[in-house]
């Protein structure tokens, strides 16, 4: 296979993007120089025979990767057309910048540079409105100075509706405003008090380290909680959307018009792909097979989300994953008679503290109670724990 390179610089403004290319981070957006750069070296790592789309041996990655270090700009290759961007271009990348979480950082110089390998073989399923590859991703991820390494994710791409983009862009946004508990095991507080504990507005793990007194959570010298509760959703590594090569606005595209309305539903078969990454967390529960105390751990994961003050908006069962744990013990020691769970899908996620545009800060509370009561409904029927007439199982 040929050699596959790394632009080693990118050159990047603050100038306003295209009113079209509508996928904002608007404060941020990487626009105007109008051609990329000539690749004038290949690093070492990339340069081998090696076959870089192959997800065999890679090490996954699990860890909360901080805003600060996560990659600004994502060279994605993509072998089998996935991203609608450029047929064909398996061996040329399509450049990406980060949408969600925003960023705080000047992106005028020197960016953080991160390569993606995407393939078809690698699926891991088409949903309904979205399909999940794993994919290498070849990253620093830490400190400036460190290394890169190679490591697979879970990368996220809209089906060809006007609709599946929506809900990806708004699962991106979730993932951005979702607090520490969500990503990380916790400590149980307020989860240990009860659904009657009042909501409180929790700071968002994927925070900008400015604002004052947000950084001490982040502390690694925090003392770690002696017991904790696990973590709620995958890791969530950042939203990415399509660059135009000349321009370097973006090319993710939306209907506005159809966003308020649940049932648009648009083919729109060659909009470029967004794409989300996010960690890998396992396979699909079997509701059917799963002795009542792991339902039980999965209706309180939608509990929990409750208590920090987020509904889910499709608590399915076909949403919810299972993968060896616990997640405290080194991979190999783990098990699947000991699982770990996870919600997936959150794109029709609400907070109680988060109103959508245009929406007042009751409204958004109605819409968080009214999605709190359908999510335990749906995952309460969907985990066998009330029977057909809706009463309790027992
Ligand atoms: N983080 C992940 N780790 C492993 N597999 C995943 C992950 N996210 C999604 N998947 C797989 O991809 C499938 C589709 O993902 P997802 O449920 O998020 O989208 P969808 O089913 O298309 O949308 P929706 O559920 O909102 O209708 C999942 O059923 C699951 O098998
Ligand atoms: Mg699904």
């Amino acid at each position: 296979m040929p050699a596959i390179t790394i632009a080693p610089t990118f050159p990047i403004d603050d100038s306003p993007s295209s009113p079209s290319g509508s996928d904002s981070g608007k404060h941020h957006v990487i626009s105007a120089p109008m051609q990329l750069p000539k690749p004038t070296s290949t690093p070492r790592s990339l340069s081998s025979t090696h076959d870089h789309f192959s997800v065999v041996d890679l090490p996954k990655l699990d860890t909360f990767v901080s805003l600060d270090h996560l990659p600004d700009v994502l060279a994605v290759y993509d072998k089998g057309d996935i991203t609608n961007v450029r047929p064909g271009g398996r061996n040329t990348p399509v450049y990406y910048r980060r949408a969600y979480p925003k960023s705080e950082r000047s992106l005028t110089k020197d960016p953080r540079r991160a390569a993606l390998f995407l393939d078809k073989a690698n699926c891991i399923e088409s949903g309904r409105r979205s399909s999940v590859y794993h994919a290498p991703l070849f990253a620093t991820l830490g400190p400036k100075g460190d290394s890169r390494k190679s490591v697979v994710v879970a990368a996220k791409v809209a089906n060809d509706t006007c609709r599946s983009h929506h809900l990806l862009r708004e699962e991106a946004k979730g993932y951005a405003s979702f607090p520490d508990q969500f990503f990380n095991a916790s400590d149980p507080h307020p989860w240990a008090m009860g659904p009657d504990t009042p909501l409180v507005n929790h700071r968002p793990a994927m925070r900008p380290r400015c604002f004052p007194g947000w950084g001490v959570a982040m502390n690694p010298k925090s003392p770690a909680p002696l017991v904790t509760v696990p973590p709620i959703t995958p890791k969530f590594y950042g939203f990415y959307v399509p660059l135009n090569p000349e321009t370097m606005h973006s090319l993710a595209r939306r209907h506005r018009e159809c966003e308020d309305f649940q049932n648009s539903d648009c083919d729109v078969p060659n909009w470029p792909k967004s794409i989300l990454l996010m960690e890998d967390c396992g396979e699909h529960i079997d509701p059917v097979t799963m002795p009542s105390e792991h339902r039980e751990k999965c209706l309180q994961l939608v509990e929990r989300m409750h208590c920090l003050g987020f509904s889910h908006g499709h608590a399915r069962a076909s949403n919810m994953l299972v993968q060896p744990g616990p997640l405290s013990l080194p991979r190999e020691l783990r098990s699947m008679d000991t699982p770990s769970f996870r919600l997936i899908s959150l794109g029709r996620w609400r907070g109680a503290y988060h109103p959508q545009v245009l929406e007042s800060p009751q409204g958004a509370r109605r819409a968080f109670c009214k999605g709190r009561q359908n999510d335990v409904l749906i995952a309460m029927q969907e985990l066998g724990m009330v029977n057909a007439s809706g009463s309790d199982d027992g």
